[in-house]
């Protein structure tokens, strides 16, 4: 990407800034319309350089965007590129084991997510023999794929002339155009594309989307005070022009969430640890954890929960409180390790898996929700 100097860069955005008269202020198309030229400009300047927009496959394009979905562009760097040398193609996705899958994902949270990766990949083979459709309406179709993802991929993928609108341009459009809409609403989201696909520029989708996403990201940040004065909306930002930043966007608070007390046994018998696989559906579904009930159980409790036979329970060690948070619930977690006399795996009740503690590492995958005790096991 070619990079221009810092007096070339100040000398362009004035001359592409629009200069509103106060006596006459935009109308929203005209608004929108107005910041194509200041913000190509300013991508192609900032852009950052991440390991997606190198090489811009549908395929890739794709996999980074559900990662991206709710979590950081530095936590999700690492996952792209092992994912990535696992799974190099859509054919390879398609055939993945569940677990291998899991694996890949743990640590990233929301694993339905990957779930509906595999299930549009078999979709895509079956269908589109292993090619990434590329029209929007298409995209759509797809397991895991609303209009953001299918807007990203048939934009940067493509070059199509669709919108993508995330939490980050919902942000920056809300302050440019001053709209106290909510931005939680569908609605707003579907006014905002609307109005999007009638002002972008046809040919050049791509790097305006990803300078929206990337303003929002960088500039027009969502915690914290947002960077005006370099952000080269400026000068069509109507909240800013008002004193609306604060206030803008409108987002209602989400509803409370249910806290839930449990208790977390690391079970162990020697070099094993005793874990199990949650049910298909609901939280965490499929996925490995340590042995947990509901409650704040007394030592003297653990045994009757857990199945213990007391005879053969060596040590009893309190952990540390841990807490996560899901989005609809809090787990206020206590735990305790219960230390088996090592009976070569008999000692342990029939209903956990005896796990070596390797094999955490390497084959089954626990969630974060557990994370504060899977470090404690060595
Ligand atoms: N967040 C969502 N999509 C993104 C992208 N393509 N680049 C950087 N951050 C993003």
């Amino acid at each position: 990407m070619y990079r221009r100097t810092e007096a070339d860069t100040d000398r362009n955005y004035r001359r592409l800034q629009v200069l509103e008269r106060e006596d006459r202020p935009m109308e929203l198309e005209d608004r929108l319309r107005a910041m194509n030229g200041p913000l190509l400009t300013w991508y192609e300047d900032h852009a950052r350089i991440l390991p997606w927009r190198e090489d811009p496959q549908p395929y890739r394009v794709w996999i980074s965007e559900i990662m991206l979905q709710q979590t950081r562009v530095e936590a999700v760097k690492p996952y792209f590129e092992r994912f990535l040398q696992s799974l190099p193609d859509v054919e390879a996705l398609a055939e993945v084991e569940e677990d291998r899958l899991m694996k890949l994902w743990e640590g990233l949270g929301y694993y339905n997510r990957a779930r509906n990766l595999k299930k549009a990949a078999q979709m895509i083979v079956a269908e589109y023999g292993g090619q990434m459709p590329s029209e929007y309406e298409e995209l759509l179709k797809l397991p895991g794929i609303g209009s953001y993802t299918a807007g990203a991929i048939a934009s940067i993928a493509y070059g199509r002339p669709v919108p993508a609108v995330d939490g980050n341009v919902l942000r920056v459009i809300s302050r440019v155009t001053a709209s106290y809409e909510d931005i939680l609403k569908q609605s707003t989201k579907r006014w905002m594309e609307e109005h999007l696909k009638n002002t972008m520029p046809k040919d050049r989708a791509s790097h305006f989307n990803q300078g929206l996403i990337e303003i929002g990201a960088i500039v027009c940040v969502p915690n914290g005070q947002p960077k005006c004065g370099e952000c080269p909306l400026a000068s069509v930002c109507l909240a800013r022009k008002q004193d609306l930043i604060g206030e803008l966007p409108v987002k209602t608070p989400p509803k409370k969430r249910r806290i839930e007390e449990r208790t977390v046994c690391i079970l162990e018998e020697g070099t094993k640890v005793a874990i199990r696989k949650r049910d298909d559906d609901g939280l965490l579904a499929s996925l490995y954890e340590l042995p947990n009930v509901e409650g704040c159980l007394k030592e003297e409790e653990l045994c009757e929960a857990f199945g213990l036979d007391p005879e053969l329970v060596a040590v009893i060690e309190p952990l540390p409180k841990a807490k996560h948070v899901f989005s609809h619930v809090e787990w206020h977690m206590i735990g305790y390790r219960v230390r088996l006399r090592d009976m070569q795996s008999k000692a342990m009740p029939e209903a956990f898996i005896s796990a070596e503690k390797s094999e955490l590492k390497d084959r089954y995958a626990l969630p974060n929700a557990f994370g504060r005790y899977t470090k404690l096991i060595i």
